[in-house]
């Protein structure tokens, strides 16, 4: 969506705080034999008491209220019995409507003791989103914000996943624009506009820069096991810096 009044951007952002809070009460859970179901129930906690519905629920009918990925699991995971062990890279991806508004954002959390690579990668990928929203500014390409993602992805020796990526959102979960790369695509000759709403959402992995879909029908896997991180921000693009609307 375009944001063209304070209305949509009070309304966005009462969604964009729900969501952040999500995360904020499922990320200090997160330890060593809670299950990904316990996570997703605290969360859906968040959004009922708040009025706002999961958006994957909603409009994908998800088995769970998020989606909860783990080490070579780079989205959509179901929440369920798997039990949360040490040294795991956990992805929470909480994306919720409130009112006929959507936000979308996601976190990570390395659960000690983690190994130097694992660490690195989650650190690399909070960089990249950074330094892309840093890049996403009306009057820019769409491409800069892959080609920020992937030039932080390659100075720390890791690939970026090119069939996952950032998207439209606000009125509903998955919106034009589509298809916002996390690799520098230069056939992309899209132009930020000024009051868009979208997502930016790198994914980085140890290897894999494809996902397949796993037999359960909605986790996306790397095929060879390597590990994924990806951090998700909802934000509107303006002349300077974005308005992040999901931080937490
Ligand atoms: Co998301
Ligand atoms: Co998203």
């Amino acid at each position: 969506m375009t944001v063209d009044s304070p209305n949509d951007l009070a309304a966005l952002k009462r969604i964009g705080r729900i969501v952040g809070q999500a995360l904020k009460e499922m990320r200090e859970a997160v330890k060593p034999g809670v299950t990904t179901a316990e996570l997703d129930a605290i969360g859906a906690a968040v959004l009922k008491r708040s009025g706002a519905r999961s958006a994957p629920q909603l409009a994908y009918n998800f088995p769970g209220a998020t989606c909860i990925s783990i080490n070579n699991e780079a989205a959509h995971g179901i929440p369920g019995s798997r039990k949360i062990q040490p040294g795991d890279l956990v992805n929470l991806d909480v994306s919720a409507e409130l009112g006929g508004y959507f936000a979308d954002a996601a976190t990570m959390v390395a659960v000690p003791p983690v190994d130097t690579l694992r660490h690195n990668l989650v650190i690399s990928t909070q960089r990249a989103l950074q330094k892309s929203i840093n890049a996403a500014r009306a009057g820019a390409r769409f491409n800069a914000i892959g080609r920020a993602i992937e030039q932080e992805a390659q100075a720390s020796g890791f690939n970026t996943l090119h069939d996952l990526g950032g998207h439209g959102v606000g009125r509903g979960i998955h919106e034009e624009p589509h298809n916002i790369t996390c690799y520098y695509n230069p056939a992309d000759k899209r132009i930020l506009k000024e009051g868009t709403v979208l997502t930016i959402e790198p994914f980085l992995t140890t290897g894999a820069e494809f996902v397949y879909t796993a037999p359960d029908g909605w986790t996306l896997m790397t095929r060879d096991g390597s590990l994924s991180a990806q951090f998700e921000h909802t934000l509107v693009i303006t002349q300077g810096k974005p308005v992040v609307i999901t931080a937490f």
